[in-house]
């Protein structure tokens, strides 16, 4: 037989991620042709992102655009670029009812012009933005879930309700990073893997499969700017841990805080540790920062399947009952011990 001009193992190196999807798709019955079509097209998105990002100012792309989200947060060229690839990938496809964005205030219905789906895409265009201009890593989140109709086999139009599912019923979650190098991590319900994206053929290659985080750790990430306005459970965590080897945990803990979760969580599936952003006594986050449906449960959902956990610092992120779009939620995930001890802190004090 005539050697193949690929080394094998060299093509093991080389799994894309259209091949994985559908390996996935064999293997598990769970990644429908429309559902793959939704993640290739949003990873297609990530990679155009990923491209205006490393253009920086050669691109015209930095600075603010002199706008506010419904959050009241300045929107950035980038913010808003970003957002608008997304949806222009996505929407002429057929495979979504709708999407929902953090940098809009509505869900965006699929146009008449277009088919429609059964899917739910939801996505935060660019999170970390405040790193944007100092060229320190950012990236876009997305979750999908799937539309319920009340009578099978008729279609409604999408409404708000229709998003406001819990994580668990997510059926694909991931973010792309845009830091020294491209990765995009996702999981369909199997684990978590991480592409990275080859610019000389414009892939995204498998290179971690079955990503796990550590169930100890001595490493965390809070904005310890906010120590005045943190509630008791909060403050008896941290200070046990900077008390480190003297205090009750008996060990030294390090701290990171890199101001895009998507860089901590990111940090965090490679090297394990816990990323908190719990509420405080701040009218401006009095019931959390982060977003429960694009930023807190797609993550949640990573973080699990990488096998560590997430809660809000009573129950589980997954189990929580989203009650509007842009409804913001206290975070802590990562690994395990660290994340139900401080959960548990929580509890003990109601
Ligand atoms: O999207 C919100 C976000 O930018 C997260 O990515 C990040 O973890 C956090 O806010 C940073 O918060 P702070 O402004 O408190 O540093
Ligand atoms: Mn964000």
């Amino acid at each position: 037989m005539t050697p193949s001009i690929f080394d094998k193992k060299e093509t093991m190196k080389r799994k894309t991620l259209s091949r994985y999807l559908i390996e996935q798709q064999r293997e598990h019955n769970n990644l429908p042709a429309d559902l793959r079509l939704l993640i290739e097209v949003a990873a297609r998105a990530c990679k155009h992102i990923s491209h205006a990002v490393s253009k920086g100012s050669l691109g015209e792309v930095i600075g603010s655009a002199g706008s506010e989200n419904i959050q009241g947060e300045i929107q950035k060229k980038l913010d808003i670029l970003s957002n608008e690839i997304l949806i222009e990938a996505n929407e002429w496809g057929g495979h979504l009812a709708g999407l929902a964005s953090e940098e809009m205030e509505h869900i965006y219905e699929i146009p008449n012009r277009f088919p429609k789906g059964e899917y739910l895409l939801i996505y935060d265009p660019l999170d970390g933005s405040s790193n944007i201009d100092i060229n320190v890593s950012i990236g876009t989140i997305f979750s999908v879930l799937k539309k319920t109709e009340p009578v099978e086999g008729e279609i409604t139009p999408v409404t708000e309700q229709d998003f406001l599912q819990k994580g668990a019923n997510q059926v694909a979650a991931g973010y792309a990073i845009y830091g020294p190098q491209t990765q995009l991590v996702l999981t369909t319900g199997y684990g978590v893997q991480i592409f990275t994206l080859d610019p000389e053929i414009g892939s995204w290659v498998l290179t971690q499969d079955q990503v796990k985080i550590p169930e100890s750790t001595s490493e965390y990430a809070i904005n310890s700017s906010y120590q005045r306005f943190w509630h008791a459970p909060i403050q008896r965590y941290i200070d046990e841990l900077i008390a480190g080897k003297d205090g009750p945990r008996g060990k030294d803990f390090n701290m990171r805080w890199v101001a895009a979760m998507v860089a901590e969580v990111h940090r965090i599936l490679t090297r394990g540790g816990i990323f908190l952003y719990p509420t405080n006594s701040r009218e401006s986050h009095r019931t959390g920062r982060l977003r429960l449906l694009y930023e807190a449960n797609p993550m949640a959902m990573i973080i699990e399947q990488a096998g560590g956990a997430a809660t809000n610092g009573h129950i589980r992120m997954l189990d929580v009952q989203p009650s509007s779009l842009h409804e913001r939620v206290a975070v802590f995930l990562g690994s395990k011990e660290e994340v139900e001890i401080v959960t548990q802190y929580h509890r003990e004090a109601i």
